[in-house]
This record gives structure tokens, C-alpha cells and sequence, in this order.
């Protein structure tokens, strides 16, 4: 970690409200592990976020446990990565606080987490209203510069930047605005029905499902009836814009022309994309059962990231409490 003074730091996490897809992996964490050598990466398990739709705790436990095992499987190097779960930093809360009393009421109402359930006619929680504060302060206590997230969290690090601004104009902090790192490329990463793919939707195809369930998903894709003989439109198309994201050049090429011209049957396309996925898996399943065979391990892996993280929250929230008038 010597050279990881000069390095930028980000930062990022995921809820552990349940299997990661290959939408959440294109979409956000692959990014995670394209940029732990060029980063000071923090990396967390948002499992306070969570529990805002999770309020059963040996669930929390388990779906927590799991995304820590998806991080290291899908190729983060802990001797890179600082690894954590929200639950190590209680400094986020005290943060949160000060940062509800810097924002005000109708600002918030503006969030789309917020809007999207009152438009559905649920009361949302006082936490799930909170939720764009208590994501700013995982952002501001680490010190990030980049935030690497899917297209639909582009407001919440907007969100984050007005917080820092505000922060800073009024208690002479200089906590840094944070960038969103959006890949423009796989921004919406589409379900199987062609809208984008959520776990809310049941559109999914799981990261680390068995090779018999991702194949399922895969033959589920909706398509029209063209013909295999038919040209097609692969730019319009769920198979194509799934496989685009995982073969190589030569592979997406070949099915590009198999449509345009006709021959490249949806069936035949699907096997295609199910055997890139599976492929593409493999080796991390193979992490996977590599950590979740060594409990032990993993413990101190989020023991000793969750503790670098604590002694700069901790100096962060000495010096504010300071500027707050609190000591
Ligand atoms: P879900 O929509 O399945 O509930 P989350 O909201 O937990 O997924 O998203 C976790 C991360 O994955 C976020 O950074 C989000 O932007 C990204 N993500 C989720 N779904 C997609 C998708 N279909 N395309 C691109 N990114 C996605
Ligand atoms: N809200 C993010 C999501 O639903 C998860 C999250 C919580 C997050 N805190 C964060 C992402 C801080 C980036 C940085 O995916």
C-alpha cells in the first residue's frame, strides 16, 4: 500500500439485497476491478443501506457474507482493495447527521429512490428518504475523488457534490467533490426483457448462478419472430448487446454479420452468449469457493479494511466536529 498516497481514491459499494446479475456486474463492478491498480480503491458492502428493504437478519447476514464473496471472486485483490462492510465505520452516522442539517426537505424530496416508491403509493422510511445522505457520507469519509456506479446512481453522486459544497461554504471543510465514473458503454445493461435489468424487474441473469440456471435465462431472452434465415437488427437486439459486453472482437463481429445477412438464428445466438457467459464465470467461481472455504480468512480480509477506513473517519469527524462548534 506504500504507493497508494499519490493515487486517487475511490470509492464504491453495493447493497446486499440479493444476487448480483450480470447488470450490476457490467454495469458497476467490473469497473471495480479494471481500476484497482490505478486507484486507491475502497470497496464496501452498503448493508446499512440494506436494511431498508431487508429487515431479517440472518437474511442481512447471509446476503452481506455473499456480496464480500462476489467482490473477491469476480477478481478484487485485497492486497490492493481496502474491503469493508458499512457496519466497521460508525463515523458514517455521525456524518450523516451533520449533513441532514445542511439540506433541506424539498432538495431531498427531488431524489428518485424517493419519488419512484411515493409514485408506486408506498410511504417511504425516514431511512429510505435519508438514503442519498447516508451514501454521501460513505463517498466524503473515505475522501473520494471517483465513485465508479450504473447510469442510475448518476444523481445520488450529483446529490453528493451539492452536500460537499454546502459543507465546506459553511464549516471551512474541504472535503473533495466526488466524480461519477459512468462507463458510457454498458450504462444500462438490458434484462432479458429488454428493459434494464433489475432484480426488482425478475429480468435477471445471475453472475453466479449454475451453468443449468444461466441457461435458462438466457433461452428466456425476449425476441420477435424473425426467421433464423431473416436478416436481423443486432443493434436493436438483447442477445447481441449481452454478447457485445463479454466476446472478444472476432466472436461479436461474426455474430454482427450472421444477423445482418441472415443465418444467425436467435436459438443458436442464444447457445453463443450462454457459453460466453459460463466461460466467462468459470475462473470465479473457482475464487469463490476458494474464500467461502476460508471463512477466517475473509473475517480479517474485511477486519483489516474496515479498520484503515475507521482511522481516517476518524480524523475526518475530529476535525469536524471542531469546525461544528461539538468539542
Ligand atoms: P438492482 O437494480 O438489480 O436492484 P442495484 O440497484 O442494487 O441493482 O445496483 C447495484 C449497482 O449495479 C449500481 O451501481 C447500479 O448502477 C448497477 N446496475 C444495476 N443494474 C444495472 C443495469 N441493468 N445496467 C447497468 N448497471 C446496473
Ligand atoms: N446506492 C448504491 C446502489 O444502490 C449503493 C451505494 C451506497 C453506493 N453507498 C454508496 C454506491 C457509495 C457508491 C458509493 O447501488
Amino acid at each position: 500500500m506504500s504507493s497508494s498516497q499519490e493515487k486517487q481514491v475511490l470509492v464504491s459499494g453495493i447493497q446486499a439485497t440479493g444476487r448480483l446479475h450480470i447488470g450490476n456486474y457490467f454495469g458497476a463492478m467490473k469497473q471495480f476491478v479494471d481500476l484497482q491498480d490505478m486507484y486507491d480503491a475502497h470497496i464496501f458492502v452498503a448493508n446499512y443501506h440494506s436494511l431498508t428493504t431487508v429487515q431479517d437478519g440472518a437474511l442481512l447476514r447471509k446476503q452481506t457474507r455473499d456480496v464480500v464473496l462476489d467482490y473477491l471472486a469476480i477478481g478484487l485483490d485485497p492486497q490492493k482493495v481496502t474491503l469493508y462492510t458499512q457496519t466497521s465505520i460508525p463515523e458514517l452516522f455521525e456524518l450523516t447527521w451533520i449533513f441532514n442539517t445542511l439540506v433541506t426537505v424539498p432538495w431531498l424530496e427531488r431524489a428518485h429512490a424517493f419519488k419512484d416508491k411515493e409514485s408506486k403509493g408506498i410511504e417511504p422510511s425516514v431511512g429510505l428518504f435519508d438514503y442519498p445522505i447516508l451514501q454521501a457520507a460513505d463517498i466524503v469519509l473515505p475522501g473520494a475523488h471517483v465513485v465508479p456506479v450504473g447510469e442510475d446512481q448518476r444523481q445520488h453522486i450529483e446529490m453528493t457534490r451539492e452536500i460537499v459544497r454546502k459543507c465546506n461554504a459553511v464549516y471551512g471543510t474541504s472535503f473533495i467533490e466526488p466524480q461519477a465514473l459512468i462507463n458510457d458503454h454498458v450504462a444500462v445493461v438490458p434484462g432479458i426483457d429488454g428493459q434494464k435489468m433489475s432484480k426488482s424487474y425478475n429480468n435477471t441473469i445471475p453472475l453466479f448462478g449454475t451453468d443449468q440456471e444461466i441457461t435458462k435465462a438466457v433461452m428466456g431472452i425476449v425476441t420477435d419472430s424473425a426467421l433464423p434465415d431473416e436478416p436481423k437488427d443486432p443493434e436493436t437486439n438483447t442477445i447481441f448487446k449481452l454478447y457485445s459486453l463479454i466476446a472478444s472482437v472476432d466472436e461479436i463481429a461474426s455474430m454482427r454479420q450472421g444477423f445482418l445477412k441472415g443465418g444467425m438464428g436467435y436459438g443458436d445466438a442464444k447457445k453463443l452468449l450462454a457459453q460466453a457467459i459460463i466461460q466467462m464465470v468459470t475462473p470465479m467461481r473457482e475464487r469463490r469457493a476458494y474464500y467461502e472455504e476460508r471463512p477466517d480468512l475473509v473475517d480479517a480480509i474485511l477486519q483489516e479494511g474496515g479498520a484503515r477506513v475507521r482511522e481516517r473517519a476518524g480524523q475526518v469527524m475530529a476535525d469536524l466536529r471542531k469546525k461544528a462548534g461539538l468539542v
